[in-house]
Parts: structure tokens; C-alpha cells; sequence
């Protein structure tokens, strides 16, 4: 039945290529398809009910739970024609690129949002070595929800592995949750609940790894692994261990850091880490991937499983850097000041805030769908929280009035983060997406260099839609 809906929209697709003159768009009649559509994978963990899901796929497969992983060199271009074979409009967000603003895929902001049946071609260059996501962003608290998600992974120009003490394989490992009936479908019901999106998000009943609840990752003994740890959940937060090994954080949100040994690593949505672990298991052996569901409470989400093969010669020595590719020519002297203040949320003291422009008490947000405040907006889009010229250094301080963390993004560019309450960061981590604990204020910095108009919202998806968005503009 699938196929049979997709056969007929890419008919109307190259129907619809006869009728001439889309103005400016030159269409390469190479570029591969990113198709989106519904799908069906196996997400319970009993293997015997498939669920109905909404996936990304290429022109000759079908969608797969994460969406292919797309590949390629830091400075080399990326092109996909999106085609849309889902029953809403959609569009797709290249999360952590400094991206053309024309290809950044925030429906309603960047662009419009593709329509069933249409495409839309991006085609832009990754210029930054990281790993990175794609993911829907468009009624991206459902889509994403639905299964809309998959690995971007921008290599070093220059290969890091293989050489000498850096890893000699890795691996993406991409997590997510899904809230499910016991069917096995996907709940419903509770998408747009208010209640969710006033408290910690729409969190799922069940944690995938690579889309499997009960993912293996083969290793072999003795070798030195990278892995590429990505949180594309809505709302869950994933504090991340790997029993019995030891890990080398290397990189954040896709930036190398100077390699430091991490016990447990902590997730926000939309959040990266790449670590590097020491294959130290015996052949045959499991080792669990765990991650905390709450209150310290510790699941095995999948497990590491060693083959057979007699070890490796283990790497000795430190964990080779990556290389710092990134000038980030911060200026905070003359920085552009400014603040976000996080408000709303259950449990909180935001009494009301601006809605279509209008002061609304917090009766009429939650009626209106809305929860939260920036700068006392409840997430209207009409104008910026800011403008910033090109090249100037902005510095902006995130202070969460909120009994909630929130996992903070911002389009386009990288910052880097100065301050935790007031107490200069250790790290000075650059990141594309922070994470503020209730009642923290977080100093980030970070040159406005990328002109164009730029979401900042926290990547909670409920939260976002509720009313913690905004934007800023550069240039
Ligand atoms: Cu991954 Cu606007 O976000
Ligand atoms: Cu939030």
C-alpha cells in the first residue's frame, strides 16, 4: 500500500516537471530524493508489532528508522530534492550547519513549507567536520515524534581515523524515544497535549538506538572505536554510560574538544557527543549502553557485542584531537548584549505574557496552546528578539526563570559558552544547542557572521511549540 502511494506521487512529482518555468530554480536532474513518507518499522520491543511511522527514504528504498545517514566531506556539497508524500506539509532542518539561510529548512521562516505531493531542492555546502542531524521542522513536535530524524555526519577533511591514537572505525549511534500503545502504534492521542508541553515534553515509553530497542553494536576486542552519540528525541533529556568502558569525550554538537575522559555524558535534545572508547571487552562478551529514565534509575538501551575474533592490537597512548578547524574571532569587548529570558511552564511564577500581540493571561495561553514565554512573547513570530550586523560578536545571556531545563538551539551559527551562573565555564564548549538548568543563567557568545533570519528556540519540541521560540537577524 506504501508503495502503491508513493509510485503515484512521484508520477504527479514528474508530472508536474513538464509544466515550464518555476522561476530560478534550476533543476539538476541528478540530485538524489529525499523521500518522506509513511513507513512502517519494528520500534516495540516485543518484535511482533510493526509500527506505523513517518520516515525519510531515498527515490529506490523506502523509509528507514533514522532516515539514511547522509555522508560527506567537510567544504562538499549536499543536495536532496525533498518529496513530500506525507499528508501534511513538511520541510527539513540541517541542525548545526552554518548553512546558506535559504537551504536552513525553518518552515514559516526560511521558506514555506513543502506542500504533500511537492519537493523542494536544498542543496548547500557543509563546511564544518562534525555530527550533525537532519530532522522535519515543520510541526516538528509530531514529525520528529513520528520517526522524521537522520544522521548528518560532515568528515575531516583530512581523514582523523586511522591515524596514529585516534580510532580506527566508528560508528554512528543515533537515539530517540517513542511514546507507544501497547499495539505498538504510536500514541496518538497525546500529540498537542498541553499538559505534556507545560511539563518535560511529550517523553516516550520506549528508547531506540538506531532505531532498535534492542540495538547490538559490533565490536571487535582491542580496537579503538569513535562513536558518534546523538540525542534526536523531543523531549528527553539522555544522561548516557557505557558499562565497563572508559570514554574520551573528542567532540560537542559536532566541535572537536581537547580530549577528556567523561564518566556518564548527558544529552539534551538535538545534542552531540563523539566519544572514543577502548574495546577492553573479551571476544564474545556484551557490554550494555545505558541511559538514566529518570531519577537515577539506569536502562540497558543496547549493548555493545563483541565478535568472536581474536583481539586486535590495542592503541596505546592518549586519544589523538581532532583538529580544530573552527575560528570563531569572538570579539566580547565590543559585543552586542543581549537576553532571553525563559519564563512559563508548569510549576512556574509567569503569570502572563504577549500573544498575537496581545497581553494574555496564563488561562488564555494554555487555551491558545501556549505555556511559555521569551522576552514575555509567548512564541509570536513577527518580529526578532534581535538584529545583530554582520561580523559583530553577540553575547546573550540565558536566564531560565523556569522549573524546567531547557535544551537552547540556535540557527546557523555555533556559540561558544562563557558563563554558568556567573562562574566562567571550565571548557568554554562551543556548541549549537545548550543545556540551562531551572533557574540557571548561561552566558553563550558568538559571532554573528551568517546573514539571514535565524530561529532560537529551545529543541524540547513541545516546548518550542508552546511558545519558546524566536528569532534574530543577521546582516
Ligand atoms: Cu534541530 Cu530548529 O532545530
Ligand atoms: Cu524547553
Amino acid at each position: 500500500m506504501i508503495s502503491l502511494t508513493r509510485r503515484s506521487l512521484l508520477a504527479s512529482a514528474s508530472a508536474a516537471l513538464v509544466i515550464p518555468a518555476l522561476p530560478r530554480v534550476a533543476r539538476a536532474a541528478t540530485m538524489p530524493v529525499l523521500f518522506v513518507g509513511p513507513a512502517t518499522a519494528q520500534i516495540a520491543p516485543d518484535g511482533n508489532n510493526l509500527t506505523d511511522v513517518w520516515a525519510y527514504g531515498s527515490e529506490s528504498s523506502a523509509g528507514t528508522i533514522p532516515g539514511p545517514e547522509i555522508r560527506v566531506r567537510a567544504g562538499e556539497r549536499v543536495q536532496r530534492r525533498l518529496s513530500n508524500g506525507l499528508p501534511q506539509p513538511t520541510a527539513v532542518h540541517w541542525h548545526g550547519i552554518r548553512i546558506d539561510n535559504a537551504m536552513d529548512g525553518a518552515a514559516g521562516l526560511t521558506q514555506d513549507p513543502v506542500q504533500p505531493g511537492d519537493t523542494f531542492d536544498y542543496d548547500f555546502i557543509a563546511p564544518d567536520p562534525g555530527t550533525y542531524w537532519y530532522h522535519s521542522h515543520d510541526r516538528s513536535w509530531e514529525q520528529v515524534a513520528r520517526g522524521l530524524a537522520g544522521p548528518l555526519i560532515v568528515e575531516e577533511a583530512e581523514p582523523w581515523t586511522g591515524q596514529d591514537g585516534a580510532a580506527t572505525r566508528e560508528m554512528t549511534v543515533m537515539l530517540t524515544d517513542w511514546r507507544l500503545e501497547a499495539s505498538g502504534a504510536i500514541e496518538e492521542a497525546s500529540f498537542g497535549d498541553i499538559r505534556d508541553w507545560a511539563h518535560g515534553g511529550r517523553l516516550g515509553n520506549v528508547v531506540t538506538v538506531n532505531g532498535r530497542s534492542d540495538a547490538e553494536l559490533e565490536v571487535n576486542a582491542g580496537e579503538r572505536l569513535r562513536l558518534r552519540l546523538i540525542n534526536a528525541a523531543t523531549a528527553r533529556i539522555m544522561p548516557l554510560r557505557i558499562e565497563e568502558h572508559d570514554a574520551t569525550l573528542i567532540a560537542l554538537d559536532g566541535h572537536p574538544v581537547a580530549p577528556r575522559a567523561t564518566g556518564q555524558i548527558v544529552l539534551a535534545p538535538a545534542q552531540r557527543a563523539d566519544i572514543v572508547i577502548d574495546c577492553t571487552g573479551k571476544p564474545g562478551s556484551k557490554a550494555a549502553l545505558m541511559v538514566d529514565a529518570g531519577r537515577n534509575q539506569w536502562v540497558q538501551v543496547a549493548a555493545l557485542a563483541y565478535s568472536d575474533t581474536a583481539p586486535v592490537p590495542a592503541i596505546e597512548g592518549p586519544v589523538r584531537p581532532l583538529p580544530m578547524t573552527m575560528d570563531h574571532a569572538l570579539d566580547l569587548k565590543n559585543a552586542q548584549r543581549e537576553e532571553i529570558l525563559m519564563e512559563g511552564g508548569a510549576m512556574g511564577s509567569m503569570r502572563g505574557a504577549r500573544l498575537n500581540g496581545v497581553e494574555s493571561d496564563f488561562r488564555q495561553l494554555v487555551a491558545a496552546k501556549r505555556a511559555w514565554a521569551f522576552n514575555g512573547i509567548a512564541g509570536d513570530m513577527e518580529n526578532p528578539a534581535f538584529r545583530a550586523p554582520r561580523g559583530r560578536t553577540v553575547h546573550v545571556t540565558l536566564r531560565n526563570d523556569t522549573s524546567w531545563p531547557h535544551g537552547i538551539h540556535l540557527h546557523g551559527h555555533h556559540f561558544e559558552i562563557l558563563t554558568r551562573n556567573g562562574q566562567p565555564d571550565a571548557y568554554r564548549d562551543r556548541r549549537d544547542t545548550v543545556f540551562v538548568a531551572p533557574e540557571e543563567v548561561v552566558e553563550i557568545a558568538f559571532n554573528a557572521d551568517n546573514p539571514g533570519k535565524w530561529l532560537l528556540h529551545c529543541h524540547m519540541l513541545g516546548h518550542q511549540v508552546a511558545g519558546m521560540r524566536t528569532w534574530f537577524e543577521v546582516g
